[in-house]
């Protein structure tokens, strides 16, 4: 199965898990793409809150009702890719630029579901860099505060976030001890938010490759 193919049966088989009268988070990228598409086939009774204009306007045009985060108050599922797993499920997110939605979201909901090919399972987050947004306000302050955490550089990306904020990368190279970092990240000022996702919020793994669609067990 090529990485195309294991994202479309992935994200599909995900789409399974969504049952009528449920309020659904639908993440953003390549994978969830066809979690979107697959309940727009489908259509079932639900409502829906997207993480990012790109999603809103893939499920509005595949026929799915959607409603702010705060019309739904809370949700029974939400389905999501990554860009990084680690063996704890412990995630990277955010190469699309929607981290900060897709973390309201993520905790949002009862069942966080991550979906993904299997080119993402890592043995230690970093390798993928780690995505920032933050204010336009003050970049490099914010930047020297990250650096001085470890990263070796912080590269600014053209595109601004949703939210009308700056996206950053930052290459830490390894991350041993994620939820250190991300303490230690929630406590700069003008970071608005960091793509680390901690194993606590994530409910179930699907990832698909050559063997199929098969659920992580932690
Ligand atoms: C979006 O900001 C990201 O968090 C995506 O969920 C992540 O990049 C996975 O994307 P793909 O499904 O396109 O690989």
């Amino acid at each position: 199965m090529d990485q195309d193919s294991a994202k479309q049966a992935v994200g599909r088989r995900a789409a399974e898990l969504v049952k009528d009268g449920m309020r659904v988070g639908l993440g953003t990228g390549s994978t969830v793409r066809w979690t979107v598409l697959a309940l727009g086939e489908r259509k079932p009774d639900v409502v829906c809150v997207a993480t990012s204009r790109q999603t809103e306007e893939l499920a509005s045009g595949a026929g799915l009702r959607l409603v702010s985060p705060d019309e739904a108050g809370a949700l029974d599922v939400a389905i999501d890719g990554a860009d990084e797993i680690d063996p704890g499920w412990n995630l990277v997110k955010g190469g699309g630029g929607a981290l900060t939605r897709e973390k309201v979201v993520a905790q949002m909901a009862a069942r966080f579901v991550v979906v993904a090919d299997e080119s993402k399972l890592v043995t230690e987050l970093g390798g993928f860099g780690l995505p920032l947004e933050v204010l336009p306000f003050a970049p490099g302050v914010v930047s020297d505060r990250v650096l001085a955490l470890g990263a070796t550089t912080v590269t600014r990306r053209e595109a601004a976030s949703d939210n009308g904020n700056l996206l950053l990368d930052a290459a830490f190279g390894r991350i041993p001890d994620p939820a250190a970092l991300a303490a230690r990240l929630a406590g700069i000022p003008g970071l608005v938010e960091h793509g680390l996702f901690l194993a606590d919020c994530v409910s179930d793994v699907l990832v698909a490759g050559e063997s199929g669609v098969r659920e992580l067990v932690r």
